[in-house]
């Protein structure tokens, strides 16, 4: 959701917060703000609208002299996106900024009990209780201040705090959602995500729920919810900033579609030695994979489809049962969890709220926890047991694309893992499909070049009321994933239906404005989506068909074609979901969307 910055050091403040808070942006986009320290007061702007708006109006952060300030950029949660709501949040007096990502859940409570004593709120949010209350309980120490604050504080948060009173000192709380610290030489910061700090430093540390840290420019000193000062360890960011700039691309989301080959092999080929599937921080024994008498692959969004088509695939394999269920749900469904339940938690930005509550609700029921997760030292890979990193590299588009191919790729290893293991896939089915997991990030990179004709497509299409994706097994999960990709950043409304469910009810929908696409990947079930396709052309509708390459019976069956290249048909959604991201992107282009950060959403839902 939002994007905190914080900066103590020795060059001006505001700019070094607006270049972090610019490469934060994609966690929230509604408005920005940013505050400085200078002798003994604090000095604010900030405004609706994106963070360049926020630049042009002091002048790129050079109007707003002082060496220690915070920044914030935001996903609206309590109030309208207006330039009162925007953060940073002054106390009453001016004594204290506050920016915070999360939510407050007691706010109503605090603000009663404030306004009875006689503060006038300015906003309508729930974070300028926090600064009201830091003014309230400042004695002169400011440590004290911030630790009885948080103490009344319910919810999940991450704060960043000023003091006008406390030349070039900066404290950030974090309880639920991303907090890291950057280490510089006589500078430190804070923020919401390491790319908002590689362009300074790599030295960072990852704070974990209930700890706060005081930063000055030449000491970072990190507390446990007691107050007692907690040794951390140090990590070094593996990747520079170009992997988070568009790198000539006109978004992101198009550079993020095209990296996929690599990111593709950097998740795969590590994973491959002698032969065989290995993870690095992960085993178990044939006895103790046996112990589990079910999978539960858990997620939101993007992630639960790939979790969907991690079913079919590791079902297929093992024949070991496996359910996929959306975290938001499964947290409150009282599962049928217990030891003998491996949880899979799938998540790109591994900071998703539902999916880190689902996954204490099932570890708290015995369950063990395999996390896939991109973002190193994120929560989701703090809390699991084990984790098998992704290795995409930073995303930065709201719409993932090598987030979910990634995905695939690792569910993918773990179902080719487990089948060696339970020795349900061997000798030359074995190598046949470590030859084809090698072989994946080729055919993304073919999927990609061969079809350089979706952007025609797309603006042939582009102005559609609404549409369906329809398929079968792995080609349903994929449709699931293709319609969601076209729906957030194009704002077309589109569905995705299992083909052979449209005819029970669905169908009355189809007439001769509606397109169809029917992917169409699985060769066992080619005839059953080709009748499907019949039913639909029958009633008007028009046809995009996703088919493998060389497949010409398609030809005859959809107006229209985007071909995957063939594979191993067990992995086909991930080729088959390039031409489909493509056919998103150019979609929302040919609409004028605003592609990298489509309304109402942010990258990271840190909010239930
Ligand atoms: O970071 P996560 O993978 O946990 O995020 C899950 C979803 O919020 C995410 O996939 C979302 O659906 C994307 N906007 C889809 O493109």
């Amino acid at each position: 959701m939002c994007g905190i910055v914080g900066y103590t050091g020795h060059v001006q403040a505001a700019p070094v917060l607006l270049d972090g808070l610019r490469r934060l942006e994609y966690r929230g986009y509604d408005s920005a703000g940013v505050v400085v320290q200078d002798e003994g007061a604090l000095k604010m702007v900030k405004a609706n609208g994106a963070v360049s708006h926020l630049a042009e109006l002091t002048g790129g952060g050079r109007a707003l002299e002082g060496v220690c300030g915070l920044a914030h950029t935001r996903w609206a949660t309590h109030g309208a996106p207006t330039d009162t709501n925007a953060h940073p949040h002054l106390s009453e007096h001016g004594l204290f900024a506050v920016v915070h990502n999360g939510i407050i859940e007691n706010f109503a409570a605090l603000r009663a009990e404030l306004e009875a004593e006689g503060v006038v709120f300015r906003s309508e949010t729930d974070t300028e209780v926090v600064a009201h209350l830091l003014e309230r309980y400042y004695d002169g120490e400011l440590k004290s201040a911030v630790m009885r604050t948080a103490a009344r504080l319910e919810g999940s948060y991450v704060l960043g705090v000023v003091c006008a009173r406390e030349p070039g000192k900066l404290f950030c709380v974090k309880e639920a959602g991303p907090l890291i610290i950057g280490l510089g030489v006589g500078e430190n910061f804070f923020a919401s995500d390491v790319t908002a700090l590689v362009s300074r430093t790599k030295n960072v540390i990852y704070m974990d729920d209930g700890e706060m840290a005081e930063l000055t420019p030449e000491r970072i000193t990190v507390y446990d919810r007691t107050g007692r000062e907690t040794a951390k360890s140090v990590s070094h960011v593996v990747w520079d900033i170009e992997a988070a700039e568009k790198g000539g691309y006109e978004h992101f989301m198009m550079k993020e579609i095209m990296e996929q080959p690599r990111a593709v092999r950097n998740t795969i080929e590590p994973r491959i030695r002698g032969g065989q599937v290995e993870f690095e921080g992960f085993s178990m024994t044939r006895e103790e994979l046996e112990s589990f008498d079910k999978i539960v692959i858990t997620a939101c969004g993007s992630a639960y489809h790939a979790g969907v088509v991690g079913k079919y695939v590791i079902e297929k394999l093992c024949r070991i049962p496996v359910e996929a269920e959306l975290a938001s749900e499964l947290r409150y469904s009282d599962p049928i969890i217990d030891e003998h339940t491996l949880l899979i938690a799938v998540s790109q930005s591994g900071e998703t709220a539902d999916t880190i509550a689902a996954m204490r609700e099932c570890m708290e029921r015995g369950a063990r926890c395999l996390a896939i997760v991109n973002v190193v030292g994120s929560t989701i890979a703090r809390l699991a047991d084990n984790v098998i990193y992704t290795h995409a590299g930073p995303e930065i588009a709201v719409a993932t694309t090598k987030g979910y191919t990634t995905q695939l790729a690792a569910l993918y290893l773990f179902a080719v893992w487990a089948a060696g293991l339970l020795g349900r896939a061997g000798g030359e089915r074995y190598d046949g499909l470590i030859a084809s997991l090698r072989a994946l990030p080729s055919l993304v990179q073919r999927s990609i070049d061969l079809n350089v004709h979706v952007k025609y497509l797309a603006e042939r299409w582009h102005e559609l009321g609404s549409l369906f994706f329809i398929g079968r097994n792995i080609d349903y999960a994929a449709a699931m994933e293709g319609s969601l990709k076209l729906k957030e950043i194009s704002y077309i409304h589109s569905e995705a239906y299992a083909a052979g469910e449209l005819k029970h009810d669905t169908i009355a929908l189809i007439d001769e404005k509606r397109l169809v696409v029917a992917l169409c990947c699985q060769s066992a079930l080619f005839d059953k989506i080709v009748s499907n396709i019949r039913e639909v052309k029958a009633r008007g509708a028009k046809v995009l068909g996703v088919a493998p390459e060389g497949n010409r019976r398609i030809f005859a069956e959809a107006d229209d074609v985007l071909f995957a290249p063939r594979g191993e048909e067990l992995f086909s959604a991930m080729t088959e979901i390039v031409p489909l991201q493509l056919f998103a992107y150019y979609v929302a282009a040919a609409n004028g969307c605003d592609i990298d950060k489509p309304r109402n959403l942010a990258k990271s839902v840190t909010v239930e």
